[in-house]
């Protein structure tokens, strides 16, 4: 996929998105952070054809989105709504699920197959019987995500999945970011909780104001201080913590931050 030289306008007057150039390989997992209106959520939301750029051109899987119809695009993009309420709709978990592969043109069948099983992953398979109103946010969150998962797509975009989920459910979307990469599955995920952002991506862009300010692995990214406070991003815990102990490392992980312990040691 690939942004180039995007902007994006919402009727309002307000310009979201302000000049992106972008690239994502097959198979990366990409997190995107920045502070409350950054453009984040407009920017991701052209992958699939809900916005078409003002400017510029995007290409998915090398074709410009430009006249794709949405119901195309989305046989290659699954996007998850950062509001779930905003992309649920049926009157029960199941329906809502199968919703996506039956409009791929699954058999019903298979699309209650898939439906089930991604209920399965997401921990919901005991409410698919249950109308989506009836859950609580994190579970309708949940419900959303295996909506998109039961599409089985080649691209699958995370908008701030693990908000308001527990440990739990933050490790079970982290299972689900490495079981789609290890299918050779792309991920993008937008996120405001810099430590599940550390963990789990091998690319970090941070966006401020339209525009993207860095675009790195994430110990690159993460141990530059003027970038993040420029975009209001605060550095994982491990990082800042390695910083205040004045290492010159930047540990990502629990592990990472043991094993540079015992060297000093
Ligand atoms: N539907 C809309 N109509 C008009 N303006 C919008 C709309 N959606 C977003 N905006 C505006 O566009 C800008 C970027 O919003 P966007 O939702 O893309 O940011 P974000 O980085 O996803 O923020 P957050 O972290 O709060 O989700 C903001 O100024 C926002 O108010
Ligand atoms: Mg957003």
């Amino acid at each position: 996929m690939r942004f180039e030289g995007v902007r994006f306008r919402y009727g309002s007057g307000v310009e979201a998105v302000r000049g992106v150039s972008l690239g994502v390989e097959t198979g990366e997992r990409v997190a995107i952070v920045g502070q409350n209106g950054a453009g984040k959520s407009t920017l991701v939301r052209h992958l699939n054809g809900i916005c078409q750029p003002s400017a510029g051109t995007v290409f998915v899987a090398d074709v410009p989105t430009t006249g794709r119809p949405i119901a195309e695009l989305a046989a290659s993009v699954g996007y998850v709504f950062q509001n779930p309420d905003e992309q649920l709709f049926a009157s029960t978990v199941a329906a809502d699920v199968e919703f996506g592969p039956r409009n791929l043109g699954c058999s019903p069948e298979l699309a209650r197959s898939r439906a089930l099983a991604a209920l399965e992953t997401v921990g919901l398979a005991s409410e698919a019987a249950s109308h989506p109103l009836h859950l609580s946010l994190s579970e309708r969150k949940r419900v959303a995500l295996a909506a998109v998962l039961a599409m089985h797509t080649p691209v699958v975009v995370l908008d701030e999945p693990t908000t308001g989920q527990d440990a739990r459910g933050i490790a079970m979307v982290a299972g689900v970011v490495w079981s789609l990469a290890n299918a050779g599955r792309t991920v993008i995920a937008i996120t405001h909780d810099m430590d599940f952002a550390a963990e789990n991506f091998d690319r970090v862009v941070v966006m401020a104001d339209g525009q993207v300010l860095a675009d790195g692995a994430p110990a690159a990214v993460f141990g530059d201080p003027e970038v993040l406070a420029q975009a209001a991003v605060e550095p994982p815990q491990l990082v800042r913590l390695a910083a205040r102990l004045g290492w010159s490392g930047r540990p990502l992980t629990v592990e990472q931050f043991v094993d540079e312990f015992a060297d000093r040691r």
